[in-house]
């Protein structure tokens, strides 16, 4: 049996974690859900659903992935026992990532194309009017989706058939200081803009009459999407710490750091929009029709353009190489696979799975034929089963088994190791046993309209 990989220091954990945690979930979903929610109350609720929920469940994940050293469904294995119905938690995360990195690639391929039109200049080749036609014939075209949806996988695969020191460590700290460089520049960009003022009170200005109960639930929902929870990716992280590093003040830096992206990439966002008079509430072309628009329109735009496009292809990245790191780790330590086995699989398999996902704009069987059966594609269908149902069911078994299920020796051991925030253990255990799974209930009974 090989022995457990490790990370070569902790600050390589954080900035891993951190790439998990920040994806495509912060820089294109955040902003346009936020748009759509009218802003202000939406934020705050976020904010709330991050402490009290996504917090104490992230702490949960790493606790269990440090204590067993192992992937999700090992993990459980070691912890409740094989035959045990815990087991199938592990499975179901390592489902979701199937599920999640199909179609999140083929998001990660737009921004891919993206990069490339804006580094041949189509921002200054093009009228405003030109942007949406042009997103249309991108996102139903098979060859472009497929091949960028294949140059994606193939990156992604290559970072993790590295290992996790040499590969998902090491690409880690290059892209992520990259990332928070690109986003810099952006930022001070936004803040110089006529309508950086409108955008700090549309994220800030809390507006009690746009508070909704659905708007609540999209809220806890992307909580978990945003710091990758409840399918074991955190875990899977977690599984490659040492005993004496500390999980709590960890936690606690990955969800800021989450969180604090998210509110810059508004901050980015927002301010290029209102200065060109545009609405908020754009969907999810937000990034790929307006942003190039407001790109088009502003001085300096042809420069700003690949920089914006190339930070969505960072974020994407070192989230999906989290992704496929839950997949491929299970496999070797449920198959005793090699690592070139288990990685290659995974991402063929979650390759083949993405195509109707790459094919979903077109007017095909995969698109709009299931649309009108379904009334959704498989893209649509794909991202609502994932962050609606498997990831905050995910995180509802890994509260109640942490909270409730296990050793307490195990769990207060590995809280207290390491760690000088001794004193949120009561709080964390508090928060694990009562609301965070009433939260996660009460987000299912509305979904399936009880409530
Ligand atoms: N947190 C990522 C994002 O916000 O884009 C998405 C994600 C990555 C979800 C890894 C789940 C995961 F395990």
């Amino acid at each position: 049996m090989e022995q457990r990989a490790h990370w070569g220091s902790r600050l390589g954990f954080i900035l891993a974690a951190a790439g998990s945690a920040v994806g495509l979930g912060n820089i294109w979903k955040f902003p346009y859900i936020t748009g759509e929610n009218g802003g202000g109350a939406f934020v705050a609720i976020y904010l709330l659903c991050v402490a009290l929920v996504g917090l104490p469940v992230m702490v949960a994940e790493v606790l269990i992935g440090r204590s067993t050293q192992s992937s999700p469904v090992r993990a459980f294995h070691k912890l409740a026992g094989a035959g045990s119905g815990w087991v199938g938690m592990g499975w179901l995360g390592v489902a979701a990532s199937f599920v999640i990195l199909s179609f999140y690639s083929v998001v990660a391929g737009w921004s891919l194309h993206y990069t490339y039109l804006s580094l041949t200049g189509f921002t200054v080749n093009l009228e405003p009017s030109q942007f949406e036609p042009l997103f249309q014939s991108a996102f139903s075209s098979p060859t472009l989706n497929i091949g960028w949806h294949t140059v994606f996988m193939g990156l992604t695969m290559a970072v993790v058939l590295g290992g996790v020191a040499k590969g998902v460590e090491r690409w880690s700290r290059i892209l992520m200081p990259g990332l928070l460089l690109m986003m810099l520049i952006l930022l001070i960009n936004g803040f110089t803009l006529d309508g950086f003022g409108k955008a700090v009170d549309f994220m800030f200005g809390f507006r009690t009459d746009k508070l909704t109960a659905a708007g609540a639930l999209e809220a806890l929902g992307h909580a978990f999407f945003s710091l990758s929870l409840g399918m074991g990716a955190m875990l899977t992280y977690g599984s490659y710490l040492r005993k004496d590093d500390d999980i709590m003040g960890a936690s606690i830096t990955i969800t800021v750091l989450d969180t604090a992206i998210a509110i810059a990439a508004s901050m980015i966002l927002f301010p290029l929009l209102f200065t060109q008079n545009m609405e908020a509430a754009q969907g999810p072309g937000l990034v790929f029709i307006s942003i190039p628009i407001a790109f088009a329109q502003m001085p300096g735009g042809a420069f700003l353009a690949p920089i914006f496009f190339g930070l969505l292809v960072f974020a994407a990245l070192t989230s999906a190489i989290a992704m496929l790191e839950v997949t491929t780790s299970s496999f070797i330590d449920v198959q005793n696979w090699t690592r070139k086995k288990a990685t290659l699989f995974a991402g063929g398999l979650i390759f083949v799975i993405g195509i109707p996902s790459a094919l979903s704009g077109g007017t095909d069987l995969f698109g709009a034929d299931l649309e009108a059966v379904i009334g959704k594609n498989w893209f649509d269908a794909f991202d609502y089963l994932a962050s609606n149902w498997m990831l905050p069911l995910g995180g509802l078994g890994i509260a109640i088994y942490t909270a409730w299920r296990m050793n307490e020796a195990i769990r207060h051991d590995h809280f207290l190791a390491g760690s000088k925030l001794q004193v949120f253990y009561k709080a964390w255990l508090f928060l694990l046993k009562f609301l965070v799974p009433v939260g996660i209930i009460l987000v299912f009974l509305q979904a399936v309209g009880l409530i």
